[in-house]
């Protein structure tokens, strides 16, 4: 990160630490009925028994998801995040283990793994997201699924030449203000998505937070080799359909049942 190193971070809570931890569930955006009913509709929908998020943080999804009846557990890497589950009320429902999902493993096995909201890309080595597949499908009990939500990376709006989507611009209303553009690395997929926030006093802060992309196709062939082959692909939680148009998508595989 650049920027101002927060006081009561723990640098073992990676880019999710207690001063972005504290902002997290604030009302809005992702924590907007609108945005979370959809995602808990459908995975409601799917699970047939026991499920288990990577990367759970708050519990934005898994709280929700439980209230329903549906056993929860979760692998989440920063405390500060996890924390904040079992405040939730049900969130003692949720069953939460700090580690990191490119190897953690928890007891049991399970209907369907999911992992939303980008978080896959969060994993920025193309080893490291195949361990993610290899990891879900050895929690998986023979037909059980593993589902992933992430946005396309906005490779069809670079120019040649060109290696930065802006993706706001929000000028404060008392001076100041907010700018995010991606950059990205077409050669290794790597990409970073850049946060400058300007106060109306001058001041100001510079995030610079690492990721990397795979293409759906490749996500396919991480799949296979974790033994799972591709059910449903979707635009969105809507179960619509997945075109050349789509920004994100919903993927759904499943592991062998015959094994
Ligand atoms: C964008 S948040 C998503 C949290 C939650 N799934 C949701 O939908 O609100 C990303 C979360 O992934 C966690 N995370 C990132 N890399 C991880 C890893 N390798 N293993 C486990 N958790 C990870 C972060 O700590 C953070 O809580």
């Amino acid at each position: 990160m650049i920027g101002e190193t927060k006081a009561g971070d723990d640098p073992a809570d990676g880019w999710f630490p207690e001063s972005v931890a504290a902002g997290y569930d604030a009302p809005g955006g992702a924590n907007l009925p609108e945005v979370v009913t959809p995602a808990v509709d459908v995975l409601e929908d799917l699970a047939d028994g026991p499920v288990l998020e990577f990367a759970v943080g708050t519990g934005r999804i898994a709280v929700p998801l439980a209230a329903r009846g549906v056993p929860v557990s979760g692998i989440e890497l920063s405390r500060a995040m996890a924390a904040r589950i079992a405040s939730k009320p049900g969130g003692d429902a949720v069953e939460v283990t700090i580690g990191d999902m490119t190897r953690t493993r928890v007891v049991g096995q399970f209907s369907m793994v999911y992992l939303v909201f980008n978080t896959i890309s969060n994993v920025t080595t193309q080893d490291g997201q195949v361990d993610v597949f290899r990891n879900a499908a050895a929690h998986l009990r023979p037909g059980g699924l593993f589902l992933v939500e992430v946005g396309l990376p906005g490779l069809r709006r670079l120019p040649p030449g060109q290696d930065i989507v802006p993706f706001a611009v929000a000028p404060g209303a008392n001076g100041g203000g907010y700018v995010g553009f991606d950059q990205y690395d077409v050669v290794t997929q790597k990409f970073t998505s850049n946060h400058v926030t300007v106060s109306p006093d001058g001041t100001g802060q510079f995030r610079r937070i690492p990721f990397r992309y795979a293409w759906p196709a490749e996500m396919d062939l991480m799949a296979r080799i974790a033994g799972m082959r591709l059910k449903y692909r979707w635009a969105d939680w809507d179960r619509s359909e997945f075109t050349a148009e789509s920004t994100k998508h919903v993927s759904i595989w499943e592991r062998d049942p015959s094994t």
